[in-house]
């Protein structure tokens, strides 16, 4: 049976309740699925690539999985790992929950935001942000500097994550969404770790920009 750990007193979940992205997630949650297949692209390219640097993970955590969907790749990718999944939406893991189910206890939801270590025995070795770093504005910076003190010295990170787009206008829009895509990932990303694979792909003929980084700590 999976869990959703709400590790948090009362004060704390009401926080995360009057989060913008909570919020947010609150009406989007329920179409997440539905329509985030047609833009959150690499996710699946980034899963398969992990495996290539690293052969059996066993302690995997995502920061902001969201409904879940690269848990339930990650756990069949890699069967013998326990993984771990973050998200201050509650709305978010209640999707998660059921997708992850069939996967008993070697897959657990917490309810938090990503805003401290975890500090719950050894550390990981691979930590996935999918999709999740470019909506944290502010603190992508300080999610990456913590993810250090959650990752074992040979860990491995792996973001898929928007880039850039050349259109102001799209940015713009993007920004509605909490989206800020202005390379800035990629260069936190190579502040705080050392690059093993990094692809910038273009979708839409070039809209936007989207990347695929696996990395471990300098
Ligand atoms: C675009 S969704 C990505 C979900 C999933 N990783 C995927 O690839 O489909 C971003 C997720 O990050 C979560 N999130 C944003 N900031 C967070 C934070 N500081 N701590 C934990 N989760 C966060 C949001 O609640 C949301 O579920």
């Amino acid at each position: 049976m999976s869990t959703v750990l709400t590790a948090t007193p009362a004060a704390s979940t009401n926080r995360l309740h009057d989060h913008p992205l909570s919020a947010y997630y609150r009406w989007h949650a329920g179409i997440y699925d539905l329509t985030r297949w047609a833009f959150l692209f690499g996710r699946q390219s980034l899963v398969r690539s992990v495996s290539q640097h690293m052969m059996m993970p066993q302690r995997i955590l995502e920061i902001g999985c969201g409904t879940g969907s690269n848990l339930v790749a990650l756990a069949a990718r890699f069967p013998k790992a326990q993984i771990m999944g973050l998200d201050l939406s509650r709305e978010m893991l209640d999707r998660a929950r059921a997708k992850v189910r069939p996967h008993g206890s070697r897959v657990g939801l917490i309810h938090r935001a990503y805003d401290a270590p975890m500090a719950l025995g050894p550390k990981f070795d691979l930590i996935v942000c999918s999709y999740s770093l470019s909506m944290i504005n502010p603190g992508y910076d300080d999610v990456l500097r913590i993810s250090r003190h959650d990752l074992s010295p040979r860990g491995l990170i792996a973001v898929a994550d928007f880039h850039s787009s050349p259109y102001a206008w799209f940015r713009r829009w993007m920004g509605v969404n909490h989206v800020r895509m202005e390379g800035q990932v990629l260069t936190t990303l190579n502040q705080c770790f050392q690059p093993l694979a990094c692809q910038i792909r273009h979708a839409y003929g070039g809209l936007w920009t989207y990347l695929n980084y696996i990395g471990n700590p300098r």
